[in-house]
């Protein structure tokens, strides 16, 4: 290992710290990614401290070495001696294990979502960044994840999801921004782009060519969400709530698969022209993956795993986008483009909220000096309904609750979920705050070391910074996060 790569395996300890969850193709295709050398120099690192998988969470808090991990998860040996090995599923890692960002990249799947959905929402609520490529939870419930983050007020990525290295989303959102775009229709699934466009090729009938491909690696082991259209339809929906306005979810498209094309069907359209493929199209009005007649030269008429999509919008028209939408570096290059991207948003949202104070020690620091956020509380005899009004309309997603100016306890979103849920009560102006609220989010005098408080901070989401009896700010790990230098 070069000592570049040496650097990136272990930083030193705040620079942004990833915990992975998922380490198949594509999170070791983003470790490998991390591995080489960085260009970035001038940026704050990626440090990944944890990894679950189904065996458990390995740990530590000054960085795993990835190329280790690596090569145990290849050669299928334990990697419990690589760091702190617990056997924590997913959530109680993350409940347990400070992180920055975490990166999702367990298996889709698109009957309930799970385990992404518990991974992400967790995630989110614990205020963590989150990178994902894992389709199902968004082909489920994109809208309720998108306000959890927002609520939360944390970066949500998911370019890896859709059409793999093909950075579609980004495209819409970012090079297209003003335009309103009409439609889009593409290729989304590579496995049946390959099967269609060598059956024209070859002749062969669609079961043969299906053995071959899954020989090959190219569908997965049960390749019905590919033939069946499901996972161009996932992609879809994605791409319907993510850049369209559209809050459809996978039971709003309609699905046909290519399991009936015959190399008959494939050989006739060939003769007058055309090709046959499987376009997933979404515009007002509709969302379909339907297999297609096209013109042998469309734009959309793409051969082999290839993906493509063509994107119209009102000002700049019609603009085609194609490469490889699956694949473990394909699909880590977009992973890596998030985090760039996350990072990006937490460097704008510390040049926002103050000055610049990279690289200093926290030690010369007191908390009072950073606490500048103004704290929402509420009083302890208010009502639920109280809390919630008050968590809506400030955006934050955990309140402080005081008596007599105090820190008693924090109520939160999801505990008043929870209650719903549980307990079924209906009317939250029943219930005071006092009936359900969490532990207190520890108090710290303004006095008190940045260094002491980035301790406190590596268990906890917050502190409450009190002056005498009063509270007079709060500090995030994001805070902290705007300052790197420990000392
Ligand atoms: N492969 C691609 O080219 C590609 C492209 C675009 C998007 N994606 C998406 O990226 C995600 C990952 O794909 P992949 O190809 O890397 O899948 P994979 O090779 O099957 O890896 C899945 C990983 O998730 C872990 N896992 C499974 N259930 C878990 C649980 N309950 N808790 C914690 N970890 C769990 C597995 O653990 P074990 O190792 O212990 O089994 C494995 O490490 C999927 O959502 C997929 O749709 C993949």
């Amino acid at each position: 290992m070069n000592k570049r790569k040496k650097d990136v395996a272990t930083v030193a300890p705040l620079g942004l710290r990833i915990h992975l969850i998922g380490f198949g193709v594509v999170g070791r295709g983003l470790a490998k990614a991390l591995l080489r050398p960085s260009t970035d120099s001038g940026n704050q690192p990626f440090c990944v401290v944890a990894v679950t998988d189904r065996s458990g969470t390995v740990f530590n808090d000054a960085g795993l070495d990835l190329e280790k991990l690596v090569r145990a998860k290849e050669k299928q040996t334990s990697f419990a001696k690589l760091g702190t090995h617990k056997s924590w599923n997913g959530e109680q890692a993350l409940q347990n294990i400070a992180s920055d960002i975490v990166v999702e990249v367990t298996p889709t799947n698109i009957v309930d979502g799970e385990p992404g959905i518990t991974h992400i929402a967790e995630a989110l609520r614990l205020g963590r960044h989150v990178v994902t490529a894992n389709k199902g939870p968004f082909a489920l419930q994109f809208q309720r994840i998108a306000a959890l983050a927002e609520r939360s007020g944390v970066a949500l990525k998911y370019g890896g999801s859709v059409c793999g290295a093909v950075p579609i989303v980004e495209l819409v959102r970012d090079a297209l921004v003003g335009n309103e775009v009409l439609s889009i229709r593409g290729v989304m699934n590579g496995s049946c782009n390959y099967i269609l466009s060598r059956m024209e090729q070859t002749g062969e009938e669609f079961d043969v060519v299906l053995a071959d491909a899954s020989k090959l690696g190219i569908t997965e082991t049960d390749p019905s969400q590919d033939i069946d259209g499901w996972d161009a339809a996932s992609k879809l929906v994605i791409l319907a709530n993510a850049v369209m306005h559209q809050p459809l979810t996978i039971r709003d498209v309609k699905v046909q698969g290519i399991r009936s094309v015959t190399a008959a069907m494939v050989r006739d359209a060939r003769k007058r022209g055309k090709a046959l493929r499987l376009i997933a199209t979404i515009k007002p009005g509709l969302a379909e993956v339907a297999l297609v007649e096209l013109d042998q030269h469309s734009p959309l008429a793409v051969t082999g795993t290839l993906n493509v999509a063509v994107v119209e919008t009102d000002l700049a028209k019609d603009i085609s986008i194609i490469g490889r939408g699956a694949g473990q570096m394909e699909t880590a290059s977009a992973i890596l483009g998030d985090l760039h991207a996350v990072r990006r948003e937490i460097n704008a949202r510390s040049a926002s909220t103050g000055p610049a104070r990279k690289g200093m020690a926290l030690s010369g620091l007191e908390v009072g000096e950073v606490a500048k956020k103004k704290v929402h509380t509420i009083d302890e005899d208010a009502t639920l309904g109280d809390a919630v009004r008050v968590m809506r309309k400030k955006g934050i997603s955990q309140l402080p609750v005081v008596r007599e100016g105090v820190c008693v306890g924090t109520v939160s979103e999801r505990l008043i979920m929870d209650l719903l849920v549980r307990r079924g009560v209906k009317k939250l102006e029943a219930l005071a705050i006092a009936d359900v609220m969490g532990p207190p989010l520890p108090e710290i005098g303004a006095r008190t070391p940045l260094v002491a408080v980035a301790k406190v901070l590596e268990q906890k989401s917050a502190v409450l910074v009190t002056r005498g009896l009063d509270i007079v700010g709060i500090v995030t790990r994001a805070d902290l996060l705007r300052l790197v230098s420990v000392d």
